[in-house]
């Protein structure tokens, strides 16, 4: 997104400018280091081991499920677990930045779109999870799920039928 862009240069802008106030100014040396992400994980990865864990941990935390015992409530029920929920949606937030990152943006387009959604509904469940607000936190939930869904469907249909049927 240009606005990350415009963020980026100035980042730069600002550490050549610490650089050179307190050593010789090494401006090639700053634009390589922030050029430098390591992308070594896949988007397969990323998913598979970082985000998707963490929104396991979030869709388990909300709504109710029915059990031997009845319905059973699956929101957290101490200050503790809020705090734990809040984590993994803080995950979720940063995961849509890792998406973002160029060498893995798959387009400078849907993708990014994709990628501020799935951080705006992590955003969404921390601060549901903060006020321990369990109709906000459960509409975080779908909220995350349907861009999950809407992503999938667009950069990666084979995993979008894989990802209906194991939710059902
Ligand atoms: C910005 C787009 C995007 C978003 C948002 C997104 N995914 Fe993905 N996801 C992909 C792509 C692309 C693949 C296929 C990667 C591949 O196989 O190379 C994938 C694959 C996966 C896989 C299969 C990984 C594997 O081991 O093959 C899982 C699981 C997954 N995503 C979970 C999620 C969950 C859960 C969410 C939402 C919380 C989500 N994804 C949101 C793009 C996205």
């Amino acid at each position: 997104m240009p606005i990350n862009r415009i963020n980026l240069t100035l980042i730069s802008f600002l550490l050549i400018t610490t650089l050179s106030a307190c050593s010789t100014p090494e401006p090639e040396l700053a634009t390589e280091a922030n050029a430098n992400y390591n992308v070594d994980l896949n988007i397969a990865q990323l998913m598979s081991l970082v985000l998707e864990p963490a929104s396991d941990m979030l869709w388990e935390s909300g709504g109710w499920v029915l059990d031997a015992y009845g319905y059973e409530e699956l929101y957290p029920t101490t200050d503790d677990g809020w705090a734990f929920v809040r984590a993994q949606a803080a995950i979720v937030v940063e995961t849509g930045n890792m998406l973002a990152l160029p060498g893995r943006a798959e387009d400078d387009d849907a993708w990014m779109i994709y990628s501020e959604g799935l951080s705006e509904a992590g955003i969404m469940a921390m601060e549901a999870a903060e006020a321990q607000d369990k109709e906000a936190f459960f509409q975080a939930g779908g909220q995350l799920y349907s861009v999950c869904t809407a992503c999938h469907q667009s950069y990666s249909p084979d995993v979008a039928s894989r990802f209906n049927n194991s939710a059902d």
